[in-house]
């Protein structure tokens, strides 16, 4: 294993009607932004039960954040912030909104461009605090200090994070997740899989809990991820799902272990072109992405095929071919395609997302930093 620093201050209330429970976590005092997306919250009632909660705050909205926040949209947000001299921000919604509101945190008294946040890694000094309220079960951003932000003008999709814009709490309520559309269930499903994979299928680091925590993760979503489909009226599937999701990227089992993020940055590059959904992109890539590096990858592969997905017979080499195959069919069998040509993405598309990785300085992937740009055209042509 190797040194770690674990640091995850977020507070996390959990389970049904933790929503009445917000004014307890924001200083009496504060000027609130409330931040959401477009318009579900609203629909959903669940923007009303916080407002109620919040009753007699100086509160203030901010609404119509889209999937993949676009930074063009969120200085709308940063302006209004200045203005009402807002000091508390509560993101409710999504992976998106709770991203923006990150961003917006972050920029609201950051000297300079705030887009060099992103383009340039220009350091944070200072973020407004903020919380959030947790409609949609799949980024783990209600308990990380991560954001990605798109610039719509330029299509780049960019990360930046910052021990500044960990969430000081996330209400997690299982039951409002059950308004999501099925799509977004089953997406939530297969981020959190594959925020698992990106932290765990690298090679051996000698990390028995980080190994035996992610497995419990996968098997969970596998076994849960189905139910949720079959049945969406299910809370106490919603809840494991919910709690998987989180556990999947709050710094855990990313603990004093090598860590690979190659989908994630592949995957980032189908949407800034192509808007695919982000967990879609996932979907297309990862199965490729563990067929061109199975070399690399061999030992944490054969223990996943057998750990994950109970493949004990036959070749080294016959196991791993099952246990990707498993891993498709499982994506599949959510409804959630793998291939770049399920969203009409032709092979004439790759040449463009190579360029743009290179453009984002993307040519050095993966554990081990070797995963180059040859190898990420191997990867979209396989998955085509
Ligand atoms: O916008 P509204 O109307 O609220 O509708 C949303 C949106 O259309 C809807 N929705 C959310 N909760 C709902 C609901 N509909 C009905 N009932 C509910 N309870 O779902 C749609 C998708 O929402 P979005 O927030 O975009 O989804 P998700 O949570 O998957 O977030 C995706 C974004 O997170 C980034 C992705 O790149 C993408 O931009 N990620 C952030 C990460 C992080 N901060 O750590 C890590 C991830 O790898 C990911 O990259
Ligand atoms: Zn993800």
């Amino acid at each position: 294993m190797q040194n770690f620093t674990f640091y995850n201050p977020t507070r996390i209330l959990f389970g049904k009607g933790r929503i009445a429970d917000l004014a307890k976590e924001i200083p009496a005092n504060a000027r609130i932004l409330i931040t959401y997306g477009g318009g579900s919250v609203i629909k959903t009632g669940t923007l009303d039960e916080v407002k109620t909660a919040l009753k007699g705050f100086a509160l203030f909205e901010f609404g119509g954040i889209e999937p993949n926040p676009t930074y063009e949209q969120l200085m709308d947000s940063v302006e209004l912030a200045r203005r009402e001299k807002i000091d508390f921000l509560l993101a409710v919604g999504g992976g998106s909104v709770i991203d923006g509101t990150k961003f917006i945190a972050a920029a609201i008294g950051f000297e300079g461009l705030p887009w060099d946040i992103l383009a340039k890694h220009a350091p944070i000094k200072q973020a407004i605090p903020f919380g959030c309220v947790l409609t949609l079960p799949a980024t783990g951003s209600e308990m990380n200090s991560g954001a990605v932000i798109t610039k719509k003008a330029t299509h780049d999709k960019l990360v930046f994070s910052s021990p500044l814009v960990f969430p000081r709490f996330a209400v997690l309520d299982p039951s409002k997740t059950l308004t999501l559309p099925p799509q977004q269930v089953a997406n939530g499903v297969v981020d959190a899989f594959v925020h698992v994979i990106e932290q765990y299928l690298t090679y051996p680091a000698d990390a028995k809990v980080q190994d035996r925590f992610a497995e419990g993760l996968l098997l969970t979503l596998i076994e849960d991820g189905p139910k949720a489909m079959k049945e969406p009226n299910n809370e106490a599937v919603r809840a494991n799902l919910m709690w998987t999701a989180t556990l999947a990227l709050n710094g855990l089992i990313g603990a004093g272990v090598p860590q690979d993020w190659a989908t994630h940055m592949l995957g980032h590059e189908i949407t800034a072109l192509h808007g695919v959904d982000h967990a879609q992109t996932l979907a297309i890539v990862l199965p490729a992405m563990m067929q061109v590096r199975r070399e690399e990858k061999h030992a944490k592969l054969l223990q996943y095929a057998e750990r994950v997905w109970q493949l004990r017979e036959g070749s080294e080499e016959a196991r791993i071919d099952q246990a990707i195959e498993r891993t498709r069919n499982f994506f599949e069998s959510l409804n959630v395609k793998t291939r770049l040509s399920d969203y009409g993405i032709g092979k004439d598309a790759i040449p463009k997302m190579v360029s743009q990785l290179e453009r984002h300085g993307m040519v050095a992937l993966g554990e081990h930093r070797t995963m180059d740009i040859d190898a990420s055209r191997r990867v979209y042509e396989l998955a085509s």
